[in-house]
C-alpha cells in the first residue's frame, strides 16, 4: 500500500519505538521526541512501544509508521518485512538495505568490492577461544591495537579497544553474557569519529554537514554518546574542506550502494591521510540532541522540519523494494 504526501495530514501515524533491542533506551528517546514534534504540528501521531504492542496488532490501527527503532529486531529488516506484509507504509529503508546495514561484515564486503575504504576486519564467534581469536587477529589485521565490536550491534555497546591479547580476552569474556552471537575485530584507525546524515528533502537526496566528535574517553563509547559532558561536537567537523567533501560524497555513495531509502547516517573515522567508513545506520537516532538533529540544525533545518522530512520518506518509496 502506498500513501501520498497529501494523505499524511489525515493519516493515523504510529511512531514505532522501544521493543526489546539492546538499544531500547535510545529508541524510546527517538520515539518520544518525534511523536511530540508531529503532534505539535497538528498531526495524528501516537507513540507505540513494540515491547507492549505486538507489531502484528497494528494492521488496520495505523495508516503509516514512522520507525524510531534502533538495533536488533527493529533496524535490521524484520519489522520492515512485517510492515510490508501487513501493508503498512513506513519511513526509511526496506528489508534488504536494513539487513545489509545491520550486519557489518557483509556491509563492509560491499564497500570493499566498490573500492570504498573501510578498516580491515575479521569475524569472531562469541564462544571462540582466545588463542584462535588472537591467531586470526595476527593473521588478518596488521597490528595491535585492534577494535572489538558486535557484528550487528550499535550504540557502541559491547565494544572496545584491545592493545594486546589480555585486553582481547577480557573483551571476549565480557561479550559472552551479551545477546550478540558474532563479534568482529577491526584494524584500529586513529582519528576523529565523524558522521554524515543523508536525508531526502523534497525528493532530492542530500547530505548534511559532517559532524565530528572529540572525547576524552578512549573512543566514542556508550558514555560519551549519552552524556553531553563527555564529548564535544563540531558541525562542521574541524577538518580540511577536501576531507569533509570526500565524506559527504562517500556517504551518498554508500547510501545508494546499499539501496537505502530516504534517510541514513554514515559513520567514519577521519584520520590524517585516511578516511574510513565504519558503518551505516539505516534508522539514525531521532532525539532532539542526537547527531541527525545537530547536523540538520547546521544545515538550517529545525528539528520539527527534520522529522517531517523523515516522515515523508514513507511516501516516496518505490512500489517494490526488496
Ligand atoms: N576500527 C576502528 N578504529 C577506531 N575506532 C573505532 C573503530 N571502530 C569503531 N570505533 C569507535 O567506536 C565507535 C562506534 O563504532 P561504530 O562502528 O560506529 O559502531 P556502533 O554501531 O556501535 O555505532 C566509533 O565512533 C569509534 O569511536
Ligand atoms: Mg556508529
Amino acid at each position: 500500500m502506498t500513501i501520498t504526501r497529501l494523505e499524511i495530514d489525515a493519516a493515523r501515524i504510529g511512531v514505532l519505538c522501544g521493543g526489546t533491542s539492546p538499544e531500547r533506551p535510545g529508541s524510546l528517546a527517538s520515539g518520544q521526541a518525534a511523536t511530540q514534534a508531529l503532534t505539535d504540528a497538528g498531526l495524528k501521531a501516537e507513540m507505540i512501544d513494540l515491547a507492549e504492542v505486538p507489531v502484528t496488532d497494528l494492521a488496520g490501527q495505523i495508516d503509516l509508521a514512522l520507525l524510531a527503532l534502533h538495533g536488533l529486531g527493529g533496524e535490521d529488516g524484520k519489522i520492515q518485512g512485517t510492515l510490508d506484509t501487513l501493508g503498512i507504509p513506513y519511513t526509511g529503508s526496506g528489508v534488504l538495505a536494513s539487513a545489509l546495514g545491520m550486519y557489518k561484515p557483509t556491509f563492509k564486503t560491499l564497500l570493499k568490492a566498490h573500492g570504498i575504504d573501510t578498516p580491515a576486519w575479521t569475524v569472531l564467534g562469541a564462544a571462540q577461544s582466545v588463542a584462535s581469536a588472537v591467531a586470526r587477529v595476527e593473521q588478518q589485521i596488521s597490528d595491535w591495537p585492534i577494535f572489538f565490536k558486535p557484528c550487528s550491534g550499535g550504540g557502541s555497546l559491547v565494544a572496545g579497544i584491545a592493545h594486546d591479547r589480555a585486553d582481547l580476552e577480557s573483551l571476549l569474556s565480557a561479550a559472552r553474557s551479551e545477546p550478540y552471537e558474532q563479534y568482529m575485530v577491526e584494524e584500529y584507525i586513529d582519528g576523529m569519529p565523524c558522521t554524515v546524515g543523508v536525508l531526502e528533502i523534497d525528493g532530492d537526496l542530500t547530505t548534511l554537514p559532517v559532524l565530528g566528535v572529540e572525547t576524552q574517553r578512549d573512543f566514542y563509547d556508550y558514555e560519551a554518546k549519552h552524556d553531553l559532558s563527555q564529548r564535544t561536537e563540531h558541525c562542521p567537523a574541524p577538518l580540511p574542506a577536501t576531507q569533509l567533501q570526500e565524506m559527504r560524497a562517500t556517504a551518498l555513495n554508500v547510501h545508494r550502494l546499499l539501496g537505502a531509502h530516504g534517510v541514513s547516517r554514515v559513520d567514519f573515522m577521519a584520520g590524517e591521510g585516511r578516511t574510513a567508513v565504519l558503518e551505516i545506520n539505516t534508522i539514525p537516532g531521532l532525539s532532539v540532541k542526537g547527531n541527525l538533529a545537530a547536523m540538520s540544525r547546521a544545515a538550517g533545518i529545525s528539528y520539527p522540519e527534520m522529522v517531517r522530512h523523515v516522515l515523508r520518506t514513507a511516501t516516496t518509496k518505490p512500489a517494490y523494494v526488496p
